[in-house]
């Protein structure tokens, strides 16, 4: 899957309409969201993207910006890549994500946008880069998809089960190259570190244990309050269930609530349980339990502040510890650490492994300079325009963040999940098939990929 091939034979814009469009579109676009109404299904042809050669410029629109600020550098550290629009619901952060193309030298100046369905109807977008919130990632993805983009997508992957299996088979059915925003997938030292495990270095790889320590503050209980007019509250919530706004969701603490979010597990438990699922060279689990609680504050978050998820593979195990609100800060763990029956490896979460013979010895370091991000947005634009491998399809993705969605599901339901090795699929629990998928805002919810 994942063919860069595009599908049809629409005109690709010429540079000059481009560039029209683009200085025309400078301003931030007005403040009221001008498509009431989804685009989903309406455009249901085959996609509509230009075909890219090797040396054609890529013109990216990053969505969603503040963790966007980061793509704006990951994209535009990649040879003829273009950041030609910026989008945010927050016309603030639209006007930031400007001036941040801007300091970088670009040619020209990106426009910015409030809708970002106007970047879909756009042909001189090639990718839509999305740094939205959780409970956007899947729907934005299928409608690029749909639309012709090719999608770099921020993890975790998705919002839940459901949403993981419509995006796989949205990219696989309009043959768009989707990659998932777990960097650490294109480290060089950590590519290295999980061959050297392929290859025997500690033997056979049993067990993976990862961690997961901060010292976040709680967010109190939300008021009642107006919206700020620099942002389009109901664009903000999009998919999910209209609600009246309040002061201590936007932005970020959405994480630590489920109807946006997956907590720590799904924000932080992603990264490092997807370098343990491809170190143990697992797909699913047939098992999963993941116990903890709300022990730091009384406030509006949902999802747990501790906690402990084990998975078993059959084969082989893992866990994945977490203290989001640890009052002591600078604790160090590692981020992973890989058992064998000859020894063992670690990962710092850096760009870095050690090994570890079985008396503790250390046998092996690599230490591979800073981490960048750059790596993985080249290896995404070499994909679509060099028909390269992707380092993290979201096929392979979305099995990783598949984790985070089983896991977070035997909290809420307080069971132990057996599942299909297989598939994925939660076998006989009622209480967690409910959780599968969620409540949508009508005409959002991304119909007729997958069955359940
Ligand atoms: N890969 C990484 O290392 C990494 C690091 C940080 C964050 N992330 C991921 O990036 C995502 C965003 O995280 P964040 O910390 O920037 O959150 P945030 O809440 O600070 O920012 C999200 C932005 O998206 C905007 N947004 C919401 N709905 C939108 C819409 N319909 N159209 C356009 N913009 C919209 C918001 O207004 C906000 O500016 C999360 O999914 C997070 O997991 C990944």
């Amino acid at each position: 899957m994942n063919s860069p091939a595009a599908s049809d034979s629409s005109a690709p814009a010429t540079r000059r309409q481009f560039l029209k469009q683009a200085s025309a579109a400078t301003a931030v676009t007005a403040a009221a969201t001008v498509l009431k109404t989804p685009v989903y299904g309406q455009s249901q042809a085959p996609s509509t993207g230009r075909v890219l050669g090797a040396n054609d410029r890529l013109v990216v629109a990053v969505i969603g910006l503040e963790r966007g600020k980061a793509h704006i550098a990951g994209h535009l550290g990649v040879k003829n890549v273009e950041i030609g629009y910026v989008c945010d619901v927050d016309s603030n952060r639209v006007a930031a994500g400007q001036k941040l193309v801007e300091t970088r030298k670009q040619a020209r100046a990106a426009a910015g946008e409030r809708d970002f369905r106007r970047l879909l109807e756009n042909k001189d977008v090639d990718v839509i880069s999305i740094a939205t919130p959780n409970y956007w990632h899947a729907i934005m993805a299928i409608m690029g998809c749909q639309a012709g983009k090719h999608v770099y997508v921020e993890k975790p992957g998705s919002h839940n089960p459901f949403e993981a299996e419509s995006m796989v088979a949205a990219a696989a059915k309009h043959q768009r190259v989707v990659q998932m925003g777990n960097q650490r997938r294109s480290y060089p030292m950590i590519r290295e570190a999980i061959q050297r495990l392929g290859e025997g270095a500690i033997g056979k790889v049993l067990y993976s244990r990862c961690w997961y320590k901060a010292a976040r503050g709680g967010i109190g209980q939300g008021k009642p309050a107006a919206v700020p007019a620099h942002l389009d509250w109901t664009l903000w919530q999009g998919p999910c269930p209209e609600r009246p706004y309040v002061d201590n969701l936007v932005h970020y603490n959405w994480h630590w609530r489920w109807t946006y979010g997956g907590g720590e597990m799904a924000n932080n438990g992603i990264h490092m349980l997807d370098l343990t699922r491809w170190g143990l060279g697992v797909e699913y689990p047939v098992k999963v339990s993941y116990l903890g609680g709300r022990y730091h504050f009384r406030d509006d978050q949902e999802t747990p502040d501790v906690g402990t998820a084990v998975f078993d593979f059959g084969a082989s195990g893992a866990s994945w510890d977490q203290s989001s609100c640890d009052a002591r800060k600078g604790e160090q763990t590692p981020a992973v650490a890989f058992y064998g029956d000859k020894g063992s490896l670690i990962l710092s979460g850096g760009n870095d492994y050690t090994i570890f013979d079985p008396a503790g010895k250390e046998v092996a370091k690599q230490a591979g300079g800073r981490a960048s991000d750059i790596p993985h947005f080249q290896n995404f634009a070499d994909a679509i325009r060099e028909g390269k491998k992707l380092n993290s399809p979201i096929s392979e993705g979305q099995k990783s963040t598949m984790l985070c969605h089983l896991a977070n599901i035997a909290y809420r339901t307080g069971t132990v999940l057996e599942v299909d090795p297989k598939t994925g699929r939660i076998a006989k629990n009622a209480a967690a098939a409910k959780l599968w998928k969620r409540e949508y805002r009508s005409g959002w919810e991304p119909k007729g990929y997958v069955t359940g």
